[in-house]
């Protein structure tokens, strides 16, 4: 199939799924966006970053837009992914930088997706692929419903990688078989998508079950498992609730939190190959910079 996207096109389409509620899909998709389009990284060509909410009840969407009511917005939903053909499609920019396309808080049209026959969850896979190789962005990360669906279907069928955040306990390898089997359907029509890792979500390095618990994964899975867990912490969520960076709390245990998520964001970028330049992003033109 022409139409899927391959590691050629050196633009990962990143999936965080899992079929679970309130892992933290959404959490890393949000603060792993605002970290990327930080000035702490740079990609080649001033690439940004693309979010795709695959998710109707739009919480990246929402936290990336810094507001509730998205109805006014122009720009393509994407429940019009799921349309075969697509004349435009065109991201909306959020205020960090990154590009979005959106769903609504509880959105209807995307929810509706699954009225539709089985074979829709192919439509999206060549829009993706489009705007994958459009030349435009460093990553295109999907936050994925937590449903075995169409939708979730279509997430893994667009996917170079998929990134399962787990929390540890004892039916996370149960969440994880389950994901094997979606990519293993995803494969017949994607041959590229693979479980790229695992990372142990809202984390108690001092709980002994925890410890134990992370073990077990990691002699399941071995090095799938993120080597950097992210811990439990009130500012994450203080955060994602505001819609704004973790790295923006500097009371409490923000900047640690801040820490964990910059250590992932640079294991998801090696595992999945996003291209990074090296140094931070200029804050001021070179022009205006003062020399001594
Ligand atoms: N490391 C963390 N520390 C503290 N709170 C967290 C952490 N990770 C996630 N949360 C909070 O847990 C809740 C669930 O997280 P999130 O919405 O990211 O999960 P999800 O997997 O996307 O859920 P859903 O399946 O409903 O889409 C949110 O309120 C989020 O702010
Ligand atoms: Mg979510």
């Amino acid at each position: 199939m022409s139409d899927i996207v391959t590691r050629k096109t050196k633009c990962p389409v990143i999936s965080i799924a899992n079929m679970k509620g309130g892992v933290g899909k959404s959490t890393i998709v949000i603060q792993a966006t605002f970290a990327y389009s930080s000035d702490k990284y740079r990609f080649p060509d001033d690439k940004k970053i693309l979010v795709v909410d695959m998710d109707p009840q739009g919480n990246s969407s929402t936290r990336l837009m810094r507001r509730t009511d998205l109805s006014q917005l122009e720009g393509t939903r994407t429940h019009e992914l799921f349309n075969e053909d697509l004349e435009t499609i065109k991201p909306v920019s959020t205020p960090c930088g990154a590009d979005l396309i959106f769903s609504l808080q509880n959105d209807g049209s995307l929810d509706d997706i699954e009225l539709r026959p089985m074979e829709v969850f192919l439509n999206p896979i060549k829009h993706i692929a489009d705007l994958a190789r459009s030349g435009r962005y460093a990553a295109i990360i999907l936050d994925c419903p937590p449903s075995r669906s169409r939708k979730f279907t279509a997430a893994l069928s667009c996917a170079t990688d998929v990134i399962v955040p787990v929390e540890v306990s004892g039916f996370a390898t149960d969440a994880l078989s389950g994901i094997m089997e979606s990519i293993e359907i995803a494969a017949e029509v994607n041959p590229v998508v693979q479980l790229t890792g695992v990372v142990i979500n809202k984390f108690n390095s001092r709980s002994k079950r925890h410890k134990q618990e992370r073990e077990t994964l990691i002699r399941v899975l071995g090095d799938k498992v993120f080597d950097q867990p992210l811990v439990n912490r009130a500012p994450v969520d203080e955060a994602n609730a505001e819609g704004i960076p973790v790295s923006k709390i500097t009371s409490g245990a923000g900047r640690a939190a801040a820490k964990e998520v910059e250590i992932i964001c640079n294991e998801i970028a090696q595992r999945c190959g996003i291209e990074i330049l090296k140094g931070k992003k200029p804050k001021r033109s070179p022009a205006s910079v003062k020399r001594d």
